[in-house]
């Protein structure tokens, strides 16, 4: 099947002129039917235990046992110590630990803990159990130089001050969520969060800091949230797509073809590694631009046609001023050099590949291998491993029909 995409002087030209009149200079593009998705290709290795886990968090919290264990802060609590009971109204703790030393997190009050000194040695193995809780608090932090196994049915709750960091492995059957305000950090390229389980994000991606080592256990995002501006945000993330629409004046601080600050300093940090120099060709859209663009299309290729590939107003994620069109237009820029390297490494300047081959149905728009979305470095990294579109992961609805 052969469509023609419009170039982005088109769309200039028609903004300029009111959109009358606008010539076609667009060139044919084909698709590439005979190239896989590099995006997806590469990805595919770590999509197995993403792909496994298909919990909701409701599902995931209601798994553990009400029994609470608090970590095992040394300087404050001696190995096999007895511990105070404690009301029903605070976390039960257990009466012992068993001689197993992969169960090793001891008890004690979390008002009494000293900050930042549990770990888990290096070469030592720690169990969070089936049925168990381990809660981490204010003020306090698990670090895991060892390993760490969180069984299924077990949860590893990251309160809000609570500190989780992982320098080397978490084997991950049950959940680790982080309520509000709890945090996750990858200390080092080698840290590894794996299995089954999921990792369950209450409030925002923020929580996470995912820049080094990987997590390739499913990540169970927030509830959807509408903002005061009237977006809707999941983890902190602004959704723009078929099913979701931004308010007409959101963005609205914006011109034409600027992006937000941080998108650009992205861009830039991203050509200074790259020995291709991307092009910022179209940044952000108002809702206006966007109303006349589609129409444009309309006229030009039809209903039908146009929103295959051009978002009505209100639903281009160009109105966030975190996405950019790179370089060209043409669904054959996936298979050039430049479009190869970017697929395989924007996200390590924060940005995905937005509209993926072969996710059509669930994007709602043909691959655009030019429209990059800024998520910020830990969140495109997270996304670019799960191997998921942004609707997948952040598990919204988009899809092929526009929703208003
Ligand atoms: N081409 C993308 C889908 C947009 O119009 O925002
Ligand atoms: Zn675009």
């Amino acid at each position: 099947m052969k469509r023609k995409i419009a170039a982005i002087s088109i769309i200039a030209a028609m903004l300029l002129s009111g959109c009358q009149e606008v010539q076609d200079t667009s060139a044919d593009v084909s698709e590439t039917s005979n190239s896989e998705s590099t995006t997806n290709s590469i990805n595919s290795a770590d999509l197995s235990t993403a792909a496994q886990s298909t919990k909701t968090p409701e599902q995931s919290e209601s798994g553990g046992a009400p029994t609470v264990i608090a970590p095992n802060f040394k300087s404050s609590a001696p190995e096999k110590e007895s511990v105070p009971e404690v009301e029903d109204s605070v976390p039960q703790v257990e009466e012992s630990v068993p001689d197993n030393s992969d169960v090793s997190f001891e008890n004690s009050k979390p008002s009494s803990l000293p900050v930042n000194n549990t770990v888990v040695e290096n070469g030592e193995t720690r169990t969070v159990a089936s049925g168990e809780t381990l809660e981490i608090a204010e003020g306090e932090s698990l670090e895991v130089e060892g390993e760490l196994i969180v069984e299924s049915g077990a949860v590893l709750n990251v309160l809000n001050g609570g500190e989780l960091f992982v320098e080397s492995n978490v084997k991950l059957e049950g959940d680790i969520v982080l309520s509000e305000g709890g945090k996750l950090t990858m200390t080092h390229d080698t840290a590894k969060i794996e299995g089954a389980g999921s990792v369950v994000v209450k409030k925002d991606f923020e929580q996470v800091n995912c820049e080094r080592g990987f997590i390739n256990a499913h990540i169970a995002p927030p509830e959807r949230v509408v903002g005061e501006d009237g977006a809707t945000y999941v983890g902190g993330i602004v959704i723009a797509n078929k099913a979701i629409t931004l308010p007409p004046e959101y963005g609205s601080d914006l011109s034409l073809d600027e992006v937000y600050p941080e998108v650009s300093a992205a861009l830039d940090e991203m050509n200074a590694a790259s020995e291709h120099q991307y092009v910022n060709k179209s940044g952000y859209r108002s809702y206006y631009d966007q109303q006349a663009i589609f129409q444009n299309y309309c006229d030009m290729y039809g209903y039908d046609e146009a929103d295959t590939f051009s978002s009505q107003a209100g639903h281009s994620e160009h109105q966030t001023g975190l996405t950019m069109d790179l370089d060209a237009f043409e669904e054959s820029y996936g298979d050039t050099p430049e479009g190869i390297w970017l697929a395989n490494n924007c996200w390590k300047y924060g940005f995905i590949i937005r509209y993926p081959k072969g996710k059509e149905d669930i994007t709602g728009y043909t691959y655009e291998p030019w429209h990059v979305r800024y998520l910020g470095k830990s969140t495109a990294k997270l996304v670019f491993y799960s191997g998921l579109t942004l609707e997948e992961f952040l598990d919204i609805e988009g899809g092929t029909t526009v929703i208003d």
